[in-house]
């Protein structure tokens, strides 16, 4: 069969090279793909934020399936359009996906469907925030309802910080855009964990727990970035827990989409706090996660296009996805000056001394005649398998001191948490 993905980041990178292997698959089509997805895929050009662009392609296409990666066209509604086209694609549909586009939408659904998470009151305007501050506690969190790559999140120290915020998002100063609502909340204190689980509109089966790294400094400092590493164990979170999360939040979440009518089918990526009073929804993606998604495919076993089809057609519990024992670990390799203002154009060397067991996805680069040359923030995600974290990282960054572009930054610490933890017990 033929696939689409749509995409064009290491995320991307990683499930065509993923959908690649399967003996099921004879053509891979990424779109818009990127200078490393070449290698795994037929890389067709197309703006990823134009719905009219993207069914142009689908149509001349012709896949069998298509995967959706970012959310953009998820929020664009292109798994409407594609079905409404007769052709078959894995995503939520754009009233599914309010889940991720709307907080709001998400704080009250949970709200409706008795889905652990922080207290919160959504405001429409700066005198709406200043009343509702008054039954908070002093340290909230403020979000911009929408999609904001990450930025529309302030953890605010006191309600004047809280008030400052909020009025940089109603007025536009902090995003670049004004804001109709932004969503007070609580703040939480733990470890965050990502479960992701995939959903055929019915029910949520576990694909897999992992742990992300947002701030572009070690030891989780400095500004968020979209995510700087990321790394899958065994034991990132119990078996019981982990079934507790199915359970209680992602199937409580295809319940409650199905009977208000729309059915979640795709990937439902739940962000986690661990708190001392238990597990709390800090938010839903719905979508693969980057660069969780990279440390995850490469240590699974089961067929992704049958995991896929089965979500599409509604038989999910007919699959059971296995996963390599041990250990999975990406780490990105970003430009100089990320996530600020970055460099670009910069020669890449080294990707043909990186050891067999790496796998380097690339998340923006450009195949200019034989030279691979940076295009983004973030370049490469190089990525491996292990027996435990400890093996994947060691093979990681072996891979990660033989690569070469200038200005290439990365963090050392990657796996920390579960490397200390694992050191004072
Ligand atoms: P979100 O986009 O909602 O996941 O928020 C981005 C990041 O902000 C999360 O990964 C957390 O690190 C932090 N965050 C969000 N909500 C809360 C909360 N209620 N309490 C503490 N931290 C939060
Ligand atoms: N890793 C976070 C995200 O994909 O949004």
């Amino acid at each position: 069969m033929k696939i689409l993905v749509i995409g064009g980041g290491a995320r991307e990178h990683a499930l065509c090279w993923t959908l690649h292997k399967s003996e099921r698959v004879t053509e891979v089509v990424c779109a818009p793909g990127n200078g490393g997805i070449a290698a795994v895929a037929r890389c067709v050009p197309v703006d990823a934020t134009s719905l009219v662009d993207m069914l142009q392609v689908a149509d001349q296409e012709r896949p069998d399936l298509v995967v959706v990666g970012p959310e953009i066209p998820l929020s664009l509604g292109i798994v409407d359009a594609l079905t409404a086209r007769g052709i078959r694609v894995f995503g939520p549909t754009k009233a599914a996906a309010r889940l991720e586009t709307s907080k709001a939408f998400a704080k009250a659904f949970m709200q409706r469907w008795k889905i652990p998470t922080a207290t919160y009151a959504v405001c429409e305007s700066i005198e709406q925030v200043g009343r509702a501050l008054a039954d908070f506690a002093p340290r909230v969190v403020v979000k911009a309802d929408g999609l904001a790559a990450g930025k529309g999140v302030v953890l605010a120290e006191t309600h004047a910080e809280a008030l400052i915020a909020a009025r940089e998002m109603f007025d536009g100063a902090l995003l670049g855009s004004i804001v109709a609502s932004v969503v007070i909340e609580e703040m939480l204190q733990g470890p965050e964990i990502s479960f992701f689980a995939v959903c055929d509109g019915a029910k949520a089966l576990t694909l897999a727990v992992a742990q992300d790294h947002k701030r572009i400094g070690e030891g989780d400092t400095g500004p968020n970035t979209g995510g700087m590493g990321a790394y899958s164990t065994d034991d990132l979170l119990s078996a019981e827990m982990t079934a507790w999360v199915l359970e209680h939040v992602a199937q409580r979440v295809v319940d409650g989409m199905k009977s208000e009518g729309s059915p979640f089918v795709g990937v439902l990526f739940v962000g986690l706090m661990m708190t001392p009073s238990g597990a709390k929804v800090l938010e839903f993606n719905t979508r693969f996660g980057d660069p969780e998604t990279e440390a995850i495919l490469v240590r699974l076993e089961t067929d992704l296009v049958e995991i896929l089809e089965a979500a599409v057609d509604g038989v999910i519990s007919e699959v059971e996805i296995c996963l390599r024992l041990g250990a999975g670990v990406s780490v990105i390799a970003a430009s100089a000056g990320y996530p600020g203002r970055y460099s670009s154009g910069k020669v890449v060397t080294g990707l043909d001394k990186v050891p067999r067991n790496v796998e380097v996805f690339h998340a923006g680069t450009l195949l200019i005649g034989q030279e691979l040359r940076t295009s983004g923030g973030r370049v490469l995600a190089v990525t491996a398998a292990g027996e435990n974290l400890d093996e994947a990282l060691e093979s990681v960054y072996t891979a990660l001191s033989g690569i070469v572009f200038e200005g290439m930054q990365y963090r050392r610490d990657i796996g920390w948490r579960a490397r200390g933890a694992k050191k004072n017990s």
